[in-house]
Parts: structure tokens; sequence; C-alpha cells
């Protein structure tokens, strides 16, 4: 499906270093999902000819509408992994200039290449130029820091490249996840390019998707941690808020397990992997909170003190200190029953918990 014909009013699945994993984005195509993207790809591992930086790029059979999101400082590689990229299946390619950490921004990349509007333009182009029949997609920040928002230079940059589709997520490098979106400064970006934009940040109910979408004045809207707590949020955003309770939700991590088994494989070292990543995503599920009593919502950046639980099922699964997760992990793994009654006792969460690695 092409990417300009998937866009409009859909929730794009986010590109998320290891949240985007090949069975997590087909669950997320079960439940819904339309247009999906790789986790960022570093274009010179793909020259180094890096297997692992390879798995990123392999789009599931049943995927309708697949970017990767490639990273790098060179125009002349970034170009090559494009048309690699291309060959090797993808339905769009979308370059990275918003990854916050220190270790990419260090050699330049992510969010350090939005420093520069000029090289957006000059990676934009030179890539354009190498592919043959798939869109280019930018994806930035605001800017580096609260003094320096140069969004309007970078979104125009990328278009004067040749950009197809520009997102924003709503934030600075600097603040990392402290703020809540900006869905102003979005619409800022939209007003002033004739190409679509995608606006990103905070979406985690379905009348968000609306709302930021009209407030950005956007094509569509993407979601990252929203999906990653409620791979649901896709089926929500043509059915409407899906009041699921424990149980409905352990049917759909359960069949996360069983995709990622068929990905991994049902071994030894398939399982060893596929624990790695379901106690990774169940770090994320504990943080589901429902509509509450009052009808209010909780918002992506307030994390509940009392979620609403209405079993001893929801309380377990709402728990993110240690041998909670563990426990829960270690039940969807193994395909038995969660009983609460056997759960370990609490242990303090670190204030930290929900620091995520971003990529
Ligand atoms: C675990 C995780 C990994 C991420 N990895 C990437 C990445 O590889 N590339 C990227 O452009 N953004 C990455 N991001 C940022 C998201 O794509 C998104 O821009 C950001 O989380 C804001 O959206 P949200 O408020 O819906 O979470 C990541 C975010 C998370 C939570």
């Amino acid at each position: 499906m092409r990417l300009l014909d998937a866009l409009p009013g859909t929730v794009v699945m986010a590109p998320m270093t290891k949240g985007s994993n090949l069975p997590y984005r087909r669950l997320c195509l079960e439940l819904g999902a339309r247009v999906t993207l790789s986790e960022m790809t570093v274009a010179r591992r793909l020259k180094q000819k890096r297997r692992g930086e390879f798995a990123l790029i392999r789009r599931a059979p049943d995927e309708p509408c697949f970017g990767v999101q490639l990273a790098g400082t060179n125009p002349e590689e970034m170009a090559w992994a494009a048309a690699l990229v291309e060959s090797r299946g993808a339905d769009f390619v979308d370059i990275n200039f918003g990854c916050p950490i220190d270790h990419f921004t260090r050699k330049g990349l992510g969010a350090a290449m939005g420093r520069q509007p000029n090289r957006i333009r000059r990676i934009v182009e030179a890539m354009k130029r190498a592919v043959t029949a798939v869109p280019v997609t930018a994806k930035i920040r605001l800017g580096w820091n609260d003094e320096d928002r140069n969004f309007l230079d970078q979104a125009r940059a990328a278009e004067d490249g040749g950009a197809d589709v520009v997102t924003v997520h709503g934030r600075t490098r600097n603040a990392r996840y402290r703020l809540a979106a900006d869905w102003d400064a979005i619409g800022e970006v939209a007003a002033a390019l004739r190409v679509p934009v995608v606006g990103n940040g905070d979406v985690l109910f379905p009348h968000e998707i609306e709302a930021s979408r009209t407030r950005g004045g956007c094509l569509a809207v993407m979601a990252a941690r929203g999906v990653l707590i409620k791979p649901w949020l896709f089926r929500e955003a043509s059915e409407g808020y899906l009041d699921l309770d424990g149980e409905a939700r352990v049917a759909i991590y359960r069949r996360y397990v069983t995709l990622a088994l068929e990905h991994w494989g049902d071994d030894v070292h398939g399982r060893a992997r596929v624990r790695e990543f379901l106690r990774w995503h169940v770090g994320f599920w504990c943080r589901y909170a429902r509509r509450r009593d009052d009808g209010s919502w909780p918002g992506m950046q307030q994390r509940e003190g009392t979620p609403v639980l209405r079993s001893d099922l929801e309380a377990l699964l709402a728990r993110g200190d240690e041998p909670a997760l563990e426990f829960v992990t270690d039940r969807l793994l193994a395909g038995e029953p969660i009983e609460p009654a056997a759960a370990p006792a609490p242990v303090a969460v670190p204030l930290d918990a929900d620091a995520v690695v971003e990529g």
C-alpha cells in the first residue's frame, strides 16, 4: 500500500528501538495498525554488513505499509542505504533526525543533525535521488533545547531536499519526556509546509488521536509509548475506547508470545531472546491505566498513583516492581495461568522506573 494513501487519519506506529521488533509490529497489525516503521537502523552498520542491523530492516510478510528508519550523517552512505532498503521491500524510507541519546548525538547522528538544517537538506536530496519508487520521510524534533527551537528551519530543509512527508515529535532533544508535547508547534510546521505532516507526542487514548491531529493540523498522528503500553490503541482508533479487563489484556500479551516464538524460534536460544523482549514489554504493559471512575483520563505524562483496578489480576498487572514483572513474564512465556495468589510480595519501585530508552 502506498504511504500517502495509507496516511490520512491513521495512527502510525512509531519507530522504536527494541519496541518495534517484528513480532510486536505483527501484533499491532492484528490490532489494526496499517503503517509501521522499523527500529532505527544505522546506515554505516548496514554498510559493514552487520547481521543484527540487517535483521532490523526485515519486513513481516503481512505488513501492508512498512517503512525503514535510517540514521547516518553521510549523504552518500545514506543514499546507498536507502536504495538497499528499497530493494529489500521497504514501502518508504524514513530518516532519524531526532534520536537524543548521547552515544549517537556525539557522533553527529539523530538530533545532532537537527542542528544543521543544510545537512538535512543534503541527506534528503541524496536519498531521494537514490530511491526509484518509494517516498522518503524525515522525523524531526522541535530543536536541541528551548533556546534553539529551529523546527521550521529543519522542516523546510527536509521539504526543500524533497521529503514527501515530515514527522514532528513535539519536544526538544533536551526536554526528553519531561514536558508535554507541543502540538501548537507541530501546527506551525503543518501550516508552513506544502507536504503532509505527521504529528507525534503523548497520544494514549482514542479521543486524543483526533484532538491532537486537529490541533496540529496534521494528516496523521504517530504513537510510540502509547502503543507499547496498549497495542490495541489501533483498534481504539476505529472503534473508540476499549475498556479491556485483565483477562482480555493477558490474551493480547499471550498472542505476542506466540508471534515472538514464531519469529525467534521455539528452542532454547529463541526462548531466551523471546524472554528478553517479553520482560521489556511487560515493563510497559504494567503502566496501563483505565479511564478514571469520574470519567477523566490519565495522561501519558502523569503516572497514576492508584490506577482503578477491578481484580487481583489487574492489581498484579499494574505492579511495576521487579519480582512482579519477572513473575508475569515467566507465566506468559510458559503459557501458564497468571495466578495473583502465587505472585511474590511487592518491593518498592525506584523513582526513575518510568525512564525509557529512546531511539
Ligand atoms: C522505547 C523507545 C524507543 C524509541 N526508538 C526510536 C527510534 O528508534 N527512532 C525514532 O525516531 N524515535 C524513537 N523513539 C521516539 C518515538 O518514536 C517518539 O518520537 C517519542 O516516543 C514520542 O512519542 P510518544 O509520546 O507517543 O511516546 C523511541 C521511543 C521509545 C519509547
